[in-house]
């Protein structure tokens, strides 16, 4: 249905190539689907009919801003900004562009331009990152947050935990392959995030979390913290382990610390690792405290009490098996994605991120990415490491720096094992005899095992 209208309007253009608001509804079509390149196309072939229309060139300054064409958006925007008086709109995508640029406190003041002219274009989360980058100093110490423990004064001096709060600089382009998982993140936490009013408007809840579950090694926190580095976001990493404290009541005071926390700094990813260690000792419920800290967790997501939005919460475990189910529930974390280890595109695409910058002789990866079945990433960077080695030791030896050759991949995958094996003995059992409404059918897939 959509491609026909887009076809169609394609060749009414075709037929009337002056048609001026045939063009601009063509333009105006693909920037709602997002489809900026060809956005870009239309809009300046419509710009050719009416080099002055407004409307027409906010819409190009923002397929730049989309595409990162950050040079090409800031020159257009500022003839309009330096001329006459230019709508609201402008104002505001030229905060955008300027915060790309890294020119946060310009972009504030024509932010604030753009408000003041029309406060219906208030847009906390670009105010927010705006705020962020132009109070961030050159080198800022990682800020922190501190956890409260039970212990006197004078313990927790010399033994004070604390949860950093990271803007990672990695996005998603910096994790191999993983398509799917990537567009199931784009669709269930990037977009919402980007476009909260469109999905209020279709009364679709924003909220909850995203549950990766799999073996060790397969970037499950690498994806994670990339998923921040994409929206441009905070990152606060959580291990589980860190916030449990022996003391009645001061894990849950952690744990809503840290929540807050990240509602301060929205938009924020708040990522909690081995998340199974919160749930895991439901079914040895003698411990009524980590029922009470569960309660205090759901509580915290859910998001009755409490305003999420702008926090994307992840969590990841090897053992889902372990959560309590409560956590499954809608609106907690009801999406669950298995993250498999690297398919052989993926295991090139991982091999040739972490190979970039080291002395290369003419690689041929596929006979690696072949051999490779099960490897995690993790332990692709193993074999990287031990091939490293080896060649460090023979340029030593030689007096020569030697660039890696296949074959000393090769070699190297001679003395590492893959190390998801053993995690998939285990999760074909829960796969197979405790697959609840087919919550794992991914690991069956995974194992071509049919049901
Ligand atoms: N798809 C990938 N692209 C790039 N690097 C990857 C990818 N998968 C894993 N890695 C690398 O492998 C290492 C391990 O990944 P990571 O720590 O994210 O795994 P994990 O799934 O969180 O493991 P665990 O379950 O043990 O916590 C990291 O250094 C990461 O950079
Ligand atoms: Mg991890």
């Amino acid at each position: 249905m959509e491609f026909d209208e887009l076809n169609q309007l394609r060749a009414a253009i075709q037929s009337s190539p002056d048609n001026l608001p045939l063009r601009k509804y063509l333009a105006s079509l693909l920037i709602k689907k997002e489809r900026w390149e060809e956005a870009e196309l239309e809009l300046k072939e419509a710009l050719k009919l009416a080099p002055n229309d407004l409307v027409l060139q906010i819409g190009l300054a923002n397929a730049f801003h989309a595409q990162e064409k950050t040079g090409s958006g800031l020159v257009l925007i500022e003839e309009l900004t330096q001329k006459g008086t230019p709508p609201p709109g402008a104002w505001l995508i030229y905060a955008k562009l300027l915060l790309q640029s890294g020119q946060a406190k310009d972009a504030k003041e024509a932010y604030e331009n753009a408000v003041a002219l029309d406060p219906n274009l208030k847009d906390s989360f670009l105010e927010s990152d705006i705020n962020l980058k132009a109070n961030q100093n050159p080198n800022p110490e990682p800020e922190k947050i501190k956890l409260f423990s039970g212990k006197s004064d004078d313990q927790e001096k010399d033994n004070e935990s604390s949860v950093e709060i990271e803007r990672p600089n990695i996005n998603f382009d910096d994790v191999g392959g993983m398509t799917e998982v990537k567009e199931e993140i784009r669709m269930k936490i990037i977009h919402p995030l980007q476009h909260p009013d469109l999905y209020k408007a279709y009364g679709k809840k924003i909220g909850g979390g995203i549950l990766l579950y799999g073996p060790p090694g397969c970037g499950k926190t690498h994806l994670a913290r990339a998923t921040a580095g994409q929206v441009n976001s905070n990152f606060i990493p959580v291990g589980i382990s860190d916030i449990l404290d022996m003391y009645i009541g001061q894990s849950e005071r952690n744990l809503h610390a840290i929540f807050q926390k990240a509602r301060n700094l929205k938009p924020c990813v708040l990522f909690f690792d081995e998340v199974d260690a919160l749930g895991a000792s439901r079914t040895d419920m003698r411990n009524s405290n980590s029922r009470r800290l569960i309660n205090q967790f759901l509580d915290e997501l859910d998001g009755v009490r409490y305003d999420n939005d702008g926090v994307l919460v992840l969590a990841a475990t090897n053992a889902p098996w372990h959560l309590d189910p409560a956590f499954r529930r809608p609106g907690r974390f009801d999406r669950i994605i298995f993250v498999p280890p690297p398919d052989e595109s993926a295991r090139g695409a991982i091999l040739d991120l972490k190979l970039k910058g080291k002395p290369l002789g003419s690689l041929k990866l596929d006979k690696i990415t072949k051999r490779t079945k099960d490897f995690s990433g993790a332990d692709l960077e193993a074999i990287i490491d031990i091939a490293v080695e080896a060649k460090l030791e023979e340029s030593i030896r030689k007096g020569t720096a030697l660039p890696i050759e296949t074959r000393d991949l090769e070699q190297a995958l001679k003395k590492h094992r893959p190390t998801t094996r053993e995690w998939f003995n285990t999760a074909k059992n829960y796969a197979l005899f405790a697959n609840e409404s087919g919550l794992y059918d991914d690991i069956l897939a995974y194992l071509n095992i049919k049901k």
